[in-house]
């Protein structure tokens, strides 16, 4: 179920609510000096038909850079991958001040601090839905949904109000979540990208897939 319109889409850069989360940024304060190492906020076009739901800020991407994706490895496919199917214009060069533009398109995370690891715990998911719930109520014409993951795939169904097993994980999987169509991926992370496990066609296959159902 949607979030009450009074929730908040996007948690505070110095957000308290996971403890081991804080003490991580803590630390990253020291080892990223300069970075922007806070809670990382969505990026893109308001009046977005898709939003692309990722994971987690990485340590040295997002969480250096303050926007999503941007700094880090999956990032390049991500952004190149936007600009291809029309969904960005502009140049990513890997940092916020780029001018990349996301049109008709949200990026977002299920948790919007960086974990160790890369691996946020259920309870860093459970506490940080609430934004995410408020973040797919806040698109007022949003249809498709891309989830990065399966971590991604899992928080999205959560933060629509069902359950985690009510749509297919894998990759290339769509099913229908109240108004929305989710579309899986697996995630755009190099670990993924390097062993071949998800090539730049199958990436771009799912959002020319976007871009065919926003458009009928
Ligand atoms: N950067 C993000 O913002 N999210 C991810 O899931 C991975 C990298």
């Amino acid at each position: 179920m949607p979030m009450a319109e009074s929730a908040s889409a996007e948690a505070p850069a110095d957000c308290p609510l996971c403890p081991r989360l804080v003490i991580y940024r803590e630390a990253n304060r020291v080892s990223v000096p300069g970075g922007f190492n806070g809670a990382v906020a969505s990026f893109g076009d308001p009046q977005a038909r898709l939003a692309v739901v990722g994971l987690a800020p990485g340590r040295m991407g997002a969480n250096r850079t303050g926007r999503p994706f941007t700094g880090d490895g999956a990032g390049w496919l991500l952004y190149d991958t936007l600009l291809k199917t029309g969904f960005a214009t502009g140049t990513y060069e890997a940092r916020p001040d780029d001018d990349v533009r996301l049109v008709d398109c949200m990026i977002t995370n299920a948790v919007r601090c960086a974990p160790p690891g890369n691996k946020p715990e259920t309870s860093e998911e459970n506490a940080c839905r609430p934004f995410l719930s408020a973040r797919l109520a806040a698109l007022p014409r949003l249809k498709v949904i891309v989830t990065l993951g399966d971590v991604s795939r899992r928080n999205v169904l959560k933060a629509l109000g069902l359950k985690a097993s009510a749509g297919l994980p894998g990759h290339g999987t769509e099913f229908q979540a109240g108004p929305y169509v989710v579309l899986n991926s697996y995630h755009c992370s190099r670990l993924n990208t390097n062993t071949g496990r998800l090539t730049p066609e199958m990436f771009a296959a799912v959002f020319r897939r976007a871009r065919h159902l926003i458009s009928t």
